[in-house]
C-alpha cells in the first residue's frame, strides 16, 4: 500500500467506545496506527487499550516527557502520518478545528499536518448539538479548510433520543477512510453502502427522493474523492465543446404580440462567460434578451423555441457539455395569425390554442452519446427535490439544477441564485446563495467533478 500510517483523533463522546474497534479494522487493514486524545476521551474510552491495539503509548499529555525527544513531536507527528482520522470528533473540537486552535495535544498536530495530509473528521452527538448553526458554520468552515467530513448516521444515540448524531460503525469508517488513502473506486465502499450505491441512474423518483441523507452525504463525499483537484479540472475546459441555451423564447400569437416568460437570460449568460474564462469552445443559443453576450463566445440569438431547437439540434453531435439554461416555453400557439388579431372580431372572451413545443433538453437527453454530458435546470415553485428528480430521469440529464421562482435570491430576474444540485446517482447538493457568476463557477467545478466520476464508473 502507497500510504501506510494513521493518526487516530480521539475526543469526548460516549461514542469514543468505538474507538478500539476503529484502531483494530485500521490494523487488520494494514495500517500502522497511533493513537491521540482529548483529556475528556479518557472519560469514555481507556488509553491503554488503544495503546495496546495500536502497539503504541497513546498521546494525551502535549507536555508528556516519553514524547517530548526534542520539543517538536508535534510536527514529527504530524509529518509521519499519511492521514488524520478523528472519530469520534466532539462539537468542541470541530468548533476548535474551525478557528485553529491548538490547546491540547490533538488540536496541536492537526494544526500541524502538511498541506496534503488528509484531515478525516467523523462528528459524533446529539442530534440538537449536530444542527445547531454554530455547528453548522464550523462544520462548513473546516471544510473549506480542506477537511473531509464523514457525516454522522441516524439513529438512536445516547440520550435515548432518536436523529441524526451517530458515529458511523467502526468498519465503514475503516473503509471509507482505506478508500480513500489508496485512491480505490468507490465500488471498494463497505457493503452496506454498496447496497444502496447506485452508481449509474436512479430508477425510479421514490428511490432518489427518499434517497437517506447521510448516505446522500456520504457519496457526496467519494464523489469528491474521485478526482485530486476540483477546481484544477473545473479550470481546464480547453478540450470541452460547451453548448449553452439561454434566456426566455418568444411564441408569436400574431405579428405584434407574443408568450414569453421573465427570464433575464443572466444565469446562462454567466455560465457561458464562465466557460470561456476555462478554455473552452463555447457556443451560446441565446432567446431575446436586454444584456450583452461575453466576448469569445460563438452566439446565435434566435426568437421561438423552434428556432432554438433547430439551432441546438445543429451542434447535437458536436457538443461535450450541454446545459440547458434556458426558460423555453412548453406551449406555442397552434396557428399564429398574420397581421393583428382584431378585438372586435372576438365577444368578451377569446381562446388561444397551444400546442407543446419540443422538449429540447429532452431530446438531447434521449440522442445523447457516452462522451456527452448534459445538464438541465428545474425552475419550480414548489416541491423542488420531487420535480427537479422527476426531470432528471425523464430528460436523462446527468445533472439537474434547481432553483426557486418564488424565493429570495433565486430564480430569473436577480444578480442572484440559489441552487441545489441534483446529480444522476442520487445524490443532492444544495448551495448557499451567491452570486450567477459564483453560481456558474461552483457549476462549473461541480461539472467537471461529475464527468471525472461518471468516466471513472463505466467499466
Ligand atoms: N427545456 C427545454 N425545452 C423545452 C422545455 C424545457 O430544453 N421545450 C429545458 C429547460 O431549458 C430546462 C429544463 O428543460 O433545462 C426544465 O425546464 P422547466 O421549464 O423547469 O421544466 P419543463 O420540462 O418545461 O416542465 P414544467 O414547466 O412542467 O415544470
Amino acid at each position: 500500500m502507497a500510504k501506510t500510517k494513521i493518526l487516530l483523533g480521539i475526543c469526548g463522546s460516549i461514542s469514543a467506545y468505538k474507538a478500539p474497534l476503529i484502531v483494530r479494522e485500521f490494523v487488520k487493514l494494514g495500517y500502522e496506527v497511533r493513537c491521540i486524545m482529548t483529556e475528556s476521551a479518557k472519560q469514555f474510552v481507556s488509553p491503554v487499550v488503544l495503546s495496546n491495539l495500536s502497539h503504541f503509548d497513546t498521546i494525551i499529555d502535549m507536555f508528556d516527557p516519553r514524547f517530548h525527544d526534542d520539543g517538536s513531536w508535534h510536527i514529527h507527528l504530524a509529518h509521519w502520518a499519511d492521514c488524520m482520522v478523528i472519530a469520534p470528533c466532539s462539537a468542541t473540537t470541530i468548533s476548535k478545528l474551525s478557528i485553529g486552535s491548538s490547546d491540547n495535544a490533538l488540536l496541536l498536530v492537526a494544526l500541524s499536518l502538511q498541506k496534503d495530509t488528509p484531515l478525516i473528521v467523523a462528528p459524533a452527538m446529539d442530534s440538537d448539538m449536530w444542527e445547531h448553526p454554530a455547528t453548522k458554520r464550523n462544520i462548513e468552515t473546516i471544510k473549506k479548510d480542506g477537511a473531509i467530513v464523514l457525516p454522522p448516521e441516524s439513529g438512536e444515540l445516547a440520550s435515548g433520543l432518536v436523529g441524526v448524531g451517530r458515529l458511523p460503525e467502526p468498519n465503514t469508517i475503516a473503509s471509507f477512510v482505506h478508500s480513500h488513502l489508496q485512491n480505490l473506486p468507490s465500488t471498494t465502499i463497505p457493503s452496506a453502502i454498496e447496497v444502496e450505491y447506485e452508481p449509474v441512474f436512479v430508477n425510479t423518483v421514490a428511490s432518489a427522493v427518499e434517497k437517506d441523507q447521510w448516505q446522500a452525504s456520504l457519496e457526496l463525499e467519494l464523489l469528491k474523492q474521485t478526482t485530486n483537484s476540483v477546481t484544477a479540472s473545473a479550470q481546464d475546459l480547453s478540450t470541452e465543446v460547451i453548448l449553452i441555451t439561454a434566456g426566455p423564447t418568444q411564441e408569436p400569437i400574431d405579428d405584434v404580440r407574443y408568450i414569453t416568460n421573465h427570464s433575464s437570460g443572466k444565469m446562462g449568460y454567466a455560465l457561458a462567460d464562465v466557460a470561456r474564462n476555462f478554455g473552452a469552445k463555447v457556443v451560446l443559443i441565446s432567446g431575446p434578451v436586454t444584456i450583452p453576450p461575453p466576448d469569445g463566445v460563438e452566439v446565435h440569438h434566435v426568437t421561438t423555441s423552434k428556432e432554438m431547437y433547430e439551432t441546438v439540434q445543429k451542434y447535437s453531435n458536436e457538443y461535450t457539455i450541454g446545459i440547458m439554461a434556458a426558460a423555453v416555453s412548453d406551449f406555442t400557439p397552434a396557428n399564429p395569425i398574420q397581421g393583428k388579431i382584431k378585438k372586435e372580431h372576438s365577444t368578451t372572451t377569446t381562446t388561444i390554442e397551444l400546442t407543446k413545443t419540443t422538449d429540447i433538453l429532452q431530446t438531447l437527453g434521449h440522442s445523447k452519446k457516452p462522451h456527452q454530458f448534459l445538464v438541465g435546470f428545474a425552475l419550480e415553485s414548489e416541491e423542488l427535490r420531487l420535480n427537479a428528480t422527476k426531470k432528471l430521469s425523464s430528460k436523462r440529464a446527468d445533472i439537474i439544477v434547481g432553483n426557486y421562482a418564488n424565493k429570495p435570491n433565486s430564480g430569473f430576474n436577480g444578480d442572484n441564485n440559489t441552487l441545489s444540485v441534483f446529480y444522476s446517482n442520487g445524490v443532492i447538493e444544495d448551495l448557499e446563495p451567491m452570486s450567477k457568476q459564483e453560481c456558474a463557477i461552483e457549476l462549473f467545478k461541480r461539472i467537471a467533478l461529475y464527468k471525472t466520476y461518471l468516466k471513472s464508473t463505466i467499466v
